[in-house]
């Protein structure tokens, strides 16, 4: 097993399935403009093998499909189909949930039964203004079925001065009356926002602001969480929980065990750095090559870690997912 100084090893893969995406929320793109597929994405084949060498090569245990939008690809299926036998412990999915209506009975199919749904706000015309794409009704109507077929769900939330920081409180509200665990995911200095002048400052709303907002109409303590969750989770007693991923308040790179595969084959082994390693062409080799190539990419990757904090960085969020 590869393990670094800080005792850190990779048990969590990520893989973006798709850079394309049906939203084009603003701290996501600065232009607007609709994320396409890159024209040299992996086949679902290739991605399913590259968990199967990930799964040996460094003991990932648990899958996370992001994008992109995963629920746009046309690769979904076959993906799914072919790493629901690879035995990990879990595999779950992070979508913006407006096709997932259309998608449930091959998730339920596939086994999958937890969702984290990104949901900035209940305002249809501020959806409109921060997703700059979808719709608010069809996002619900998603979530009420993906419930009621018994998926457990996440809502993350972004809160952005200036344009839903009003929603806080109404969507604490609107995931404990569901029986939804909601996640508020400080902003993180990604793509644009990396750069000066672009918003990163003026939008940023770090936890003890939202803590201090929540506290005037909940009484909140912290919950247990496992050791390299990157959110810290509260109970309020009776009625739920809610987590805050508070990258910038309370940094969780010391406990990081995440892993990222780019849908056009490159392994991210922090979301803050710049490096990435390329692995497409491993896919196609047999185990015996494949593997010891990617062992020696594993441990670049992983002391790509940055020590303690992120810092952020232009490349990855948008083809990567979180
Ligand atoms: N900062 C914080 N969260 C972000 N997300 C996407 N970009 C950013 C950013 N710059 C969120 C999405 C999604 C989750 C995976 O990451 O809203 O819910």
């Amino acid at each position: 097993m590869i393990v670094d100084r800080q005792g850190r090893r990779f048990r969590n893969l990520r893989v973006s399935l798709t850079a394309a995406c049906n939203y084009a929320c603003t701290y996501c793109v600065p232009d607007g403009k609709r994320l396409v597929a890159a024209q040299d994405e992996l086949s679902a084949e290739a991605m399913v093998r590259g968990v199967g060498y990930l799964i040996e090569a460094a003991g990932i245990e648990r899958l996370r499909i992001t994008g992109g939008e995963p629920l746009v690809s046309p690769k979904l299926e076959a993906f799914l189909r072919g790493v629901s036998p690879l035995g990990l412990a879990d595999i779950s999915l992070t979508s913006n949930g407006q096709l997932l209506s259309r998608k449930l009975p091959l998730l339920l199919e596939s086994g999958i039964r937890r969702l984290n749904v990104s949901l900035d706000t209940l305002d249809p015309v501020a959806f409109r203004s921060i997703a700059r794409g979808g719709d608010l009704p069809t996002v619900l109507a998603g979530l009420d079925e993906a419930q009621a077929a018994g998926m457990r769900i996440k809502l993350n939330m972004v809160p952005l001065r200036g344009q839903n920081l009003d929603q806080v409180l109404p969507l604490l509200d609107y995931c404990l009356e569901h029986g939804f665990e909601l996640r508020f995911i400080e902003l993180m200095r990604m793509g644009h926002l990396a750069r000066d002048g672009n918003g990163f400052q003026r939008q940023f709303v770090g936890m003890p602001e939202l803590l201090a907002m929540i506290g005037e109409h909940y009484d909140y303590a912290q919950a247990d969480a496992p050791v390299d969750a990157t959110a810290l989770r509260y109970e309020i007693p009776g009625q739920g929980f809610f987590g805050v991923i508070a990258n910038e308040s309370v940094p969780f790179c010391r406990t990081c065990s995440r892993l990222r595969l780019s849908s056009t084959g490159w392994l991210h082994g922090c979301l803050s750095s710049s490096n990435r390693h390329y692995v497409g062409d491993l896919l196609d080799k047999p185990r015996h090559q494949a593997l010891p190539a990617l062992q020696g990419l594993l441990v670049k990757a992983l002391g790509d870690k940055q020590e303690v904090a992120f810092s952020g960085g232009v490349t990855v969020m948008k083809i990567i997912g979180g």
